[in-house]
């Protein structure tokens, strides 16, 4: 019943990556997914007999790639995988499910925020115990599989049907076709005053939710219109589709551009927030108030003590470094630590794991804390809703209050998008080869006070991260920082992270693209990107 089937080395997961994101014509090739997921597991041990938790954003290809995982996963010797119904599981879900049923691991086929369909991107990667992402030194143990596998093991079984709850066998393996929103719906409510949103929406609160046609759909309905009340319409774009409607999951203001117009026009509901792909990631703005993510992690750290979850208040913050320093000066008033890290969840888990920090999050929209260890759009959502609940103001007031508090990080993101990769790796080789001669040197009547290459000591298993981005600090606490996606499939993305603090509270008001003009015209001029890639604008500005 198990086949063994020989197989050549392919072009796999590249080291530091958190999983394999290509495109879906790159894994429909025979054997692709095959080869992956043996070398996932030839990479752990002790498995037998284990839990395996599967599912996806619901993208083309899920359903195929689901039914690889679960055949392998029983020729591999787990005991039994728990796959969403419909191959559903968005991935704070999927974290939620690993934890709650102590699962060995898991496996979320998604590209987050990247188009799907035929043509779009698919991908595929490895969760630990803790239910966040592998750590580095299993992911380089996959990479370093990918290079000399040469079998792969398989049950030869028909598909299981993913469409009904419930249990059947596939070889010596139990699958539980589970429902996709339970577990994470009942964490969701241990942790936020439901009672409190249930009573903002009966008093004529209205919001809507953009679920993108993602994944993020079946668990708002459940949540916010069915649980909290919020009447139907509330999310829209609610059912997952595999090409997520050929629209791109991503909900910053270029790809949830109806939303963003909404909620400055004036129709806009009290609340606008929406997910992405895979339901990591969120956007949040107030009627007339684009919350900006770096903004938004300092806020929900400054009011979690609102929501029953962190009553006893939090352990620390954690920010990954393009993120804005707001989190930081909210960290010291608390009297806590703000932890800085590379981009990217993993090195949060390790923070959340031994409790030094309770909130984490990245100004790419995503935001969490330690329910799960992957960030959770939904959640942070419902965070709001009842920050919203607990103080009864509007976004835009708590926003302006919180600038006046503590000040204001001015802040935007500049992506270059599928450059030439080439153009690209030169740009910040040359960059970093300058660093060193650039304090003292002024750019557009700008001092540069200090310049470097973030790398990040893990203060809990000791491991040096290097090579994190280049940064340029300037006098009076600007900052410019450069670094190279690690998660596109085409080209190069080259992103330029551009922030200024505001003390004085007459100048906070301002367009951060007005306010940070100078920093902007600086940090294409100094790294000649338009002489080096021949973009003189950003393809997005977030
Ligand atoms: C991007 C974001 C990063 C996030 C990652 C996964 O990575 O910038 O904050 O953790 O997606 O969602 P990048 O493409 O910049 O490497
Ligand atoms: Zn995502």
């Amino acid at each position: 019943m198990i086949r063994t089937v020989a197989t050549a080395p392919f072009d796999g997961q590249k080291p530091g990556t958190s999983g394999l994101r290509k495109k879906v014509p790159v894994f429909q090739q025979p054997n692709y997914v095959e080869n992956f997921v043996q070398s996932v597991f030839d990479s752990l041990s002790d498995f037998e007999g284990e839990t395996l938790v599967v599912g996806g954003d619901g993208r083309f290809y899920n359903r195929e790639a689901i039914q690889k995982v679960i055949k392998m996963a029983a020729a591999a010797g787990f005991g039994r995988v728990m796959v969403g119904k419909g191959g559903i599981l968005s991935t704070p879900a999927a974290s939620c499910v690993i934890r709650k049923h102590g699962a060995f691991g898991g496996i979320i086929l998604s590209a987050s925020h990247n188009p799907g369909g035929p043509h779009g991107d698919f991908g595929i990667k490895y969760n630990i115990g803790n239910g966040g992402p592998a750590p580095e030194k299993i992911t380089d143990a996959i990479f370093a599989r990918t290079k000399t596998i040469s079998e792969y093991r398989i049950a030869d079984v028909p598909d299981v049907d993913l469409d009904r709850l419930g249990i059947t066998r596939v070889a010596n393996m139990v699958v539980d076709v589970i429902d996709p929103v339970e577990d994470y719906a009942e964490l969701m409510a241990s942790l936020f005053d439901f009672e409190a949103i249930r009573a903002l929406f009966a008093g004529g609160f209205t919001m809507r939710f953009d679920a993108m046609s993602a994944v993020t759909g079946p668990y708002a309905k459940a949540i916010i219109e069915g649980t909290l009340g919020a009447p139907a319409g509330t999310v829209i774009n609610a059912e997952p589709l595999p090409d997520f409607g050929g629209h791109h999951p991503d909900p910053n203001l270029v790809h949830a551009k109806d939303l963003f117009n909404l909620m400055m026009g004036s129709e806009a509901p009290d609340l606008g927030a929406a997910s992405d792909g895979d339901g990591d990631r969120n956007l949040i703005i107030g009627r007339g108030r684009f919350v900006t993510p770096s903004d938004s992690l300092a806020l929900i750290a400054a009011n979690a003590h609102l929501a029953p979850g962190y009553k006893g208040g939090i352990a620390g913050i954690a920010r990954s470094m393009p993120t804005s320093g707001a989190a930081d000066r909210v960290a010291d008033k608390l009297g806590i630590k703000c932890y800085e890290t590379p981009t990217g969840w993993k090195f949060f888990g390790n923070l959340l794991d031994v409790g030094l920090a309770t909130i984490c999050g990245e100004e790419s929209a995503g935001t969490g804390s330690n329910h799960v260890r992957e960030k959770d759009g939904l959640w942070a959502v419902l965070m709001w809703l009842n920050i919203l609940a607990a103080r009864g103001e509007s976004v835009d007031a708590i926003v302006v209050d919180y600038w006046r508090g503590y000040g204001r990080n001015y802040y935007t993101r500049h992506d270059y998008e599928e450059i030439d990769a080439s153009a690209a790796e030169g740009l910040i080789a040359d960059l970093r080869a300058r660093l060193a001669s650039l304090p003292g040197q002024s750019f557009g009547g700008l001092a540069v006070e200090r310049a470097d290459d973030f790398a990040y000591d893990d203060p809990v298993d000791g491991s040096m991260t290097t090579k994190q981005g280049l940064r340029i600090f300037f006098e009076g606490g600007s900052r410019i920082v450069y670094r190279l996606s690690g998660t596109g499939t085409a080209g190069a993305t080259l992103r330029v992270y551009i922030e200024r603090f505001e003390g004085d509270p007459a100048r906070q008001d301002q367009d951060p693209q007005v306010a940070l003009a100078d920093l902007i015209a600086i940090s294409r001029s100094l790294p000649d990107i338009a002489g080096r890639t021949g973009r003189t604008e950003p393809d997005v500005i977030t």
